[in-house]
This record gives C-alpha cells, structure tokens and sequence, in this order.
C-alpha cells in the first residue's frame, strides 16, 4: 500500500490558504461594514444642531418645497453651509427604512451627485444634509422666468454631458439606483454650473409618491414621466432615459416642457421637438437667446439623442451610459427615432394645484409596446 504524503500536503495547504483567505475576506467585510457604521454615526446631527444651522427653520432661510418636504439653508457650527431638508413622513415609516435610505445615499457617492453629508433622526422628524450648491437648480437658472440667467453653450453641453454620467453611475452602482424624478429643479448647480444630481435614492422611501404627487407644478413635472410609468407604475431605469431626454430638451431649448405661453404647437416641448425633425427645421428648437453662438452640429446631436430616449416603448430608449457615449460622440447614432411618446392630455391639463389624478390621462399617443425598430441599446 503506498501512502500519498506529498497529495495530503497539498490538499491540507490549499484547505488552510483557502480558510486564510475566507477569513481575510471575512475580517475586510466586518472592518468595511464597522467603518461604514462609524462614518454614518459621523455625520448624525441633532435637532437642535440643525436648529441653530438654519435659525430654527426661518422662513427666510427656505430654499424652496418639494413632494419629500421643505429645504432650508443653514450653516452648521464649524461654518460649513449646507441645505436641509425636513422630511414629510408618515409615523408608520421606521428608523430602519430612514436609515437603509441613509445608507443608500451615501453609499451611491460621485462627484455628479449631490452629496448627503448628515442626517437626523429624533423621534418621528427626520432630516437630510447635503452640501449647499450656490447657484441652486437648473429649474431657477435655466426655466423661470424672473430668476433666469444666460447660460452659454458650453456650458449647456457641460450640464447636460454630466447630468447623463452622473445617471449611468447611479444606474451601474450596487444596488443599482433609479431616481424616478429626474426634472430640472433636481438638478442643482455648484458656483462653476457643475451640475448634481438631487434627491436620488428617496423613491425607496417613499414607493407611495411614485406617480401620486407632483408639487407645485403638476402639469409640468408629468412631462417628464415616461408613458409606461405613469399609466401604469413601471418605473425602470428606462423612465429615467425618458425624463432625461426631455430634460436635455429643455436644456438645449431654454423652455420648459410644457409652456403655455407658447401657440398650441409649440405647447409640448416634445410634440414641438418631432414635428421640427420631420420637417427638418431642429435649429428652430435652440434657445434664440443664444443668437449664433452654438455648434449646430452638436445641437443636433443632442436632439436626436433626446428623441431616441424618449421614445414611447422603453425596450427602444438606450442605456444611459450609452446615451453619454453618443452624446460625447464615443458612439455613433446609427437609429432613427420615431414619434416619441407624448401624453397628449397634459394639453388639456388645467395649470393648477390638482393632482394628476383628477386629470384624467386616458390614453398615450403611441403603443406602449409597440415592437423595436431598432434597438439601440448596448
Ligand atoms: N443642496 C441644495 N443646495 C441648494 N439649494 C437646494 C439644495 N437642495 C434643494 N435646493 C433648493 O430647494 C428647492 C426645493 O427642493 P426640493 O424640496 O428637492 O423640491 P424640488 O426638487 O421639487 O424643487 C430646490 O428647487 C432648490 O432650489
Ligand atoms: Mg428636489
């Protein structure tokens, strides 16, 4: 009988490497996790810290209101500013989901995204820090009429190049991110018109809001909903392909999408965009304050990558990180679009307060499902 000394060697040092290994790993994991638990009892604010930040929530220190609650600026007591946002929950939503957000947010980091940087949690309030970006959303810079200012096209490319890197990372990370209420006024702008994206990761906390509440602007804010999850509740990182076509829209355009200041053609950003590509006339979209001070080569770019993400069917819009590269010109644009898809009713819609579902939004221009005509995913 011949004994194998030299086999059991080797088994036993592979067994012992592998436990070696596992038990590394392991320590890793637990020291990553312990770390991660210290920096978010790191950045935990009191009530009365945040009190005293934005001087006991002053009127005058509000920056604005939106379907999760109100904003305050406030300067903390080591002098850093930051914007404050008080959180509207229900008293059935539990410290674990708050902080399962928290840890969501922070853990989704990136410099195109606006960054939490404290947190508060004392009884049923509940409250977000984030940096301060001085020069606020791309809603007041870029949309409203009495706080606009000229963004040039260099900038514009920049916003919109950022936006969509900024979107791809929160659609890549893990778990992966759908933001579910991409719009211009969650779109804030540091004192360079670096953009960030806002109020990412909050749709986990608040399911309830998916399509129920709009804030001030309804009408407006449906314009940016993608067919298929407003009619029926499919929110894919596809509707954020949807929201962000139009947005880049609004971007090239200086309009919202929904004016009705404008002839009823004109109305609807996105009818006005399709009726202008078939007739050829897409320089007759760009904003006129920016006379001839743009490349029409990459506004066109930037259109037709805006109608190839807001086609009806989802299954058709490109990924975002495909959308940056078309934009940046890393890929070519080798589809054509067809009509986007439009929800017509908003036409119809009063410019009021009411909630979207008094508006009865019966039908959607298009087949929802309507079968590719070239897919142009990755
Ligand atoms: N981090 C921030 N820095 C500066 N201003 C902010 C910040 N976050 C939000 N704001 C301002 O507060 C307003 C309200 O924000 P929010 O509650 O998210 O509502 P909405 O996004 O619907 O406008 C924003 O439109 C923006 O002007
Ligand atoms: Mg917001």
């Amino acid at each position: 009988m011949t004994v194998d000394c030299g086999g059991s060697a080797v088994f036993t040092l592979v067994l012992c490497s592998m436990k070696y290994f596992l038990t590394r790993r392991h320590g890793k994991n637990s020291n990553r996790k312990e770390s991660k638990a210290a920096y978010l009892q790191s950045i935990k604010y009191s009530s009365s810290d945040l009190e005293h930040a934005t001087r006991n929530f002053h009127p005058n220190n509000k920056l604005g209101e939106g379907e999760f609650g109100e904003v305050f600026q406030g300067i903390l007591a080591d002098g850093t500013e930051v914007a404050v946002k008080k959180l509207i929950t229900k008293p059935e939503q539990g410290t674990q989901e708050f902080l399962d957000t928290v840890k969501l947010i922070t853990s989704a980091r990136y410099q195109n995204l606006v960054k939490l940087t404290g947190w508060c949690l004392e009884g049923e309030q509940k409250f977000l820090v984030y940096e301060y970006l001085e020069q606020k959303s791309l809603a007041q810079v870029l949309l409203n009429q009495d706080t606009k200012v000229a963004i040039d096209w260099g900038v514009r490319c920049h916003i919109v190049i950022e936006i969509a890197r900024g979107l791809a990372h929160l659609h890549e990370s893990d778990p992966q991110i759908i933001h579910g209420n991409i719009q211009a006024s969650n779109i804030l702008l540091d004192k360079s018109f670096n953009p960030k994206i806002g109020d990412y990761g909050l749709r986990e906390l608040f399911p309830d809001k998916a399509t129920s509440s709009f804030g001030p602007h309804v009408a407006g804010n449906l314009g940016y909903l993608a067919p298929e999850y407003f009619l029926q509740g499919q929110l894919t990182e596809k509707a954020d392909t949807f929201s962000f076509g139009v947005l880049a829209l609004e971007i090239v355009g200086g309009r919202s999408n929904l004016d009705r200041n404008f002839a009823q053609e004109r109305m609807l950003l996105l009818e006005w965009t399709w009726k202008l590509y078939e007739e050829a006339r897409l320089a007759d979209l760009v904003d006129p304050n920016l006379g001839k001070e743009y490349s029409e080569d990459e506004a066109f770019r930037l259109i037709h990558v805006a109608l190839l993400c807001t086609q009806s069917s989802p299954a058709t819009r490109p990924s975002m990180s495909r959308v940056l590269a078309m934009i940046i010109g890393d890929a070519g644009i080798r589809v054509f679009p067809s009509r986007p898809g439009i929800l017509q009713q908003l036409l119809q819609a009063p410019l009021s307060q009411e909630a979207p579902a008094t508006l009865e939004i019966t039908t959607v221009v298009d087949d929802l499902h309507a079968s590719p005509s070239g897919c142009c995913d990755s």
